[in-house]
């Protein structure tokens, strides 16, 4: 199948390789030139396992190209819009300034026939709204198609999902939508991924209240870590225990430095606006969601100064600034928002990161940024543990006691035994720890 993407970001450049690694001859196209020229010669702009191999075997095998022309996409019959729809400046609610502009982009080049496919996350109502735009204007039909990947698991998440959501429109043009996308994920389909066939509106929904559901699963089990410090209790303790009940969960538990990225804590607040923007109060909910997330990071800031005593002139090793381990994203970093606080009141803050220290730089440039732990490490009055890397995991109390000049550390992950740490003669911190 002829395929165009437009927009090529970690969803869209994902996308592309993944749907050209499936068989289909693909069109990727973005207004960035810096971004298209990268992806063209098989490399990924972004840290993301797996997506550089599969980069190079697509393009290799002549069915994967990019172009920063719109025009490109003309002669493919699926056109996928998966630009990005950020906070807009001075408001909650999503910026669509860049969905809007990809399918105005796109009208001129499509013909009768052809389906667009929404993967970007909108707020409801959005769907129908281009559909009858891209109608009016080309004959051609519309899908909305959320996409649930996670940073780091890319790939795998867009070869094999856990369920694919077709949000189409009622009657003959929604048969042949689905039709159009069982045969663009007919490797997947035939492994017996679910497979729900909706309206516009479900389908928009589907995908931020997902991510409303996760952030306010781990705001949860912060809040509980909350309660935890107030009362002497330990919340690793406790969402284990309450992580066995299947109704519950265990994933998505892990209390800490609490959420950030791309789309969680974007998604809750333009979640929350549309809402409003309806006239409802139902999600007014989320606002709590968010301060909770947002206070795990002033929780963090506290610790450091309860255990230095002084802020200004300390040596910090920050270990992790990108908002979750396997990624270099730094896009609202609990981890670089602490990173960052701890400069401003005068420490001298090193940080190290497998691989977020050049877009954490470009940032946070005033940062000092070092290629590995023991020189993040050498002399430094504090530890904080901000992105649970594995290396930073496998770290055990001798290597660092030896390198550092002040045995103080802040497991703002809850990745380590406290007990072990405070046998070395540590001052150890966790969240919701005693
Ligand atoms: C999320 C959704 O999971 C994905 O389905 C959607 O398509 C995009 O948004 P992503 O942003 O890649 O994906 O990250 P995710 O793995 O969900 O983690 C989000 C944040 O929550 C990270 O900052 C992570 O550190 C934090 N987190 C996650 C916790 O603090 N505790 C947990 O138990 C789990």
């Amino acid at each position: 199948m002829r395929i165009s993407v437009i927009g090529c970001g970690y969803l869209g450049a994902v996308h592309a390789a993944c749907m050209a690694d499936l068989g289909h001859d693909v069109v990727g196209i973005d207004v960035d030139p810096g971004k298209i020229a990268l992806l063209s010669s098989g490399h990924a702009p972004f840290f993301e396992p797996g997506l550089p191999e599969a980069l190079r075997r697509a393009i290799d095998s002549g069915r994967l190209r990019f172009s920063t022309d719109p025009a490109d996409a003309a002669g493919s019959q699926v056109h996928f819009v998966a630009v990005g729809t950020p906070q807009t400046a001075g408001s909650d609610a999503a910026d669509l300034t860049y969905v809007d502009a990809a399918v105005q982009g796109l009208l001129p080049h499509l013909a009768d026939g052809d389906l667009v496919v929404g993967k970007s996350t909108v707020p409801v109502g959005t769907a129908s709204r281009l559909a009858d735009l891209v109608r009016a204007s080309s004959g051609a039909d519309l899908a909305w198609n959320p996409e649930f990947l996670r940073e780091g698991f890319a790939v795998a998440d867009t070869v094999a999902p856990d369920r694919f959501v077709y949000g189409v429109p009622s009657g003959d043009a929604g048969e042949r939508a689905t039709a159009v996308l069982d045969e663009v994920y007919a490797t997947a389909l035939a492994t017996g991924t679910p497979r729900l066939v909706t309206g516009y509106a479900t389908a928009e929904l589907v995908k931020v209240s997902a991510n409303a559901f996760l952030a306010t699963k781990i705001s949860f089990i912060n809040a509980m870590a909350e309660i935890a410090e107030a009362t002497g209790a330990d919340v690793t303790q406790l969402a284990d225990a309450i992580g066995h009940d299947a109704r519950i969960g265990r994933r998505f538990l892990n209390a800490g430095l609490g959420f950030g990225g791309g789309c969680l804590p974007k998604d809750i607040r333009a979640f929350r606006a549309r809402s409003r923007e309806l006239g409802l109060e139902s999600l007014d909910f989320l606002a709590d969601v968010d301060a909770v997330n947002l206070r795990r990071r002033d929780r963090v800031v506290d610790l450091a100064g309860e255990l230095l005593g002084e802020v200004r002139g300390a040596r910090v090793a920050v270990l992790g600034v990108a908002f979750k381990p396997d990624s270099d994203d730094v896009r609202d970093s609990p981890a670089l928002d602490v990173a960052r606080r701890l400069h401003a009141a005068g420490a001298d803050v090193v940080v190290h990161d497998p691989e977020a220290n050049e877009t954490a730089a470009r940032l946070a440039p005033d940062l000092t940024y070092v290629d590995d732990v023991p020189t993040a490490l050498r002399d430094a009055d504090i530890v904080l543990v901000l992105t649970e890397w594995k290396q930073f995991k496998a770290l055990r109390p001798a290597e660092v006691a030896a390198l550092v000049s002040g045995r103080r550390i802040v497991d703002a992950r809850n990745v380590f035994d406290p007990a072990e740490w405070r046998e070395a003669g540590f001052e150890f911190r966790g969240l919701g720890r005693p």
